[in-house]
């Protein structure tokens, strides 16, 4: 896929993350229901900062960014939002991106928590855990899968 790189989001590259989140909701059932404003779930308004990674002449294969966490303290924020390309997983990609995060939030002093759907066979879960994660919390979340079906979260 030749060299990758790793930059902020700017607004113009919206439009094509929305396209790579459609293919990994469609192969992997992340976001697990569709939203009405996928733009907008990349875009929240706790929002703090966002990242892509960018193929030559291909574009954008990932994403990551991280978000206040209601209720916690400015020094809490929650990585959301990890995906790659199906046609470029398997390479390093998620690992890479999630540097991103791990050293913002080291420059700023912040704690850094996640949730992730509790699928054992997630490649998530597998990604975080090799990555030095740590389980603290399983909830049950407040919404429902597709067909209405409770879903627990791994915090
Ligand atoms: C989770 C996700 C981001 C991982 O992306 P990725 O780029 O494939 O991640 P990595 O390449 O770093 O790691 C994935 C696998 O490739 C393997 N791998 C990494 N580098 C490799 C290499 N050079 N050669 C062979 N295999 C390699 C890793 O060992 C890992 O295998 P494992 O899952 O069996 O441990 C991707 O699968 C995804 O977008 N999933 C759907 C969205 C999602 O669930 N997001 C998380 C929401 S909380």
């Amino acid at each position: 896929m030749g060299e990758i790189r790793i930059r902020d989001r700017q607004p113009s590259d919206l439009d094509s993350c929305v396209d790579i989140l459609l293919a990994v909701h469609t192969s992997d059932g992340y976001l697990m229901n569709w939203p009405p404003d996928p733009v907008g779930r990349l875009t929240p308004a706790d929002g703090l900062r966002a990242w892509v990674a960018v193929a030559d002449e291909v574009g954008i294969v990932g994403h990551v960014m991280v978000q206040a966490v209601n209720g916690e303290s400015p020094q809490v924020a929650s990585v959301a939002r990890l995906f790659v390309a199906p046609k470029a997983r398997t390479h390093g990609l998620g690992a890479r991106v999630l540097d991103h995060p791990r050293q913002w939030a080291a420059d700023h002093g912040i704690v850094l928590v996640l949730e992730v759907a509790a699928d054992e066979r997630s490649s998530a879960i597998t990604l975080y855990e090799r990555t030095g994660w740590r389980r603290t919390d399983t909830q049950r979340a407040h919404w429902t899968a597709p067909d209405g079906a409770p879903v627990f979260l791994h915090r």
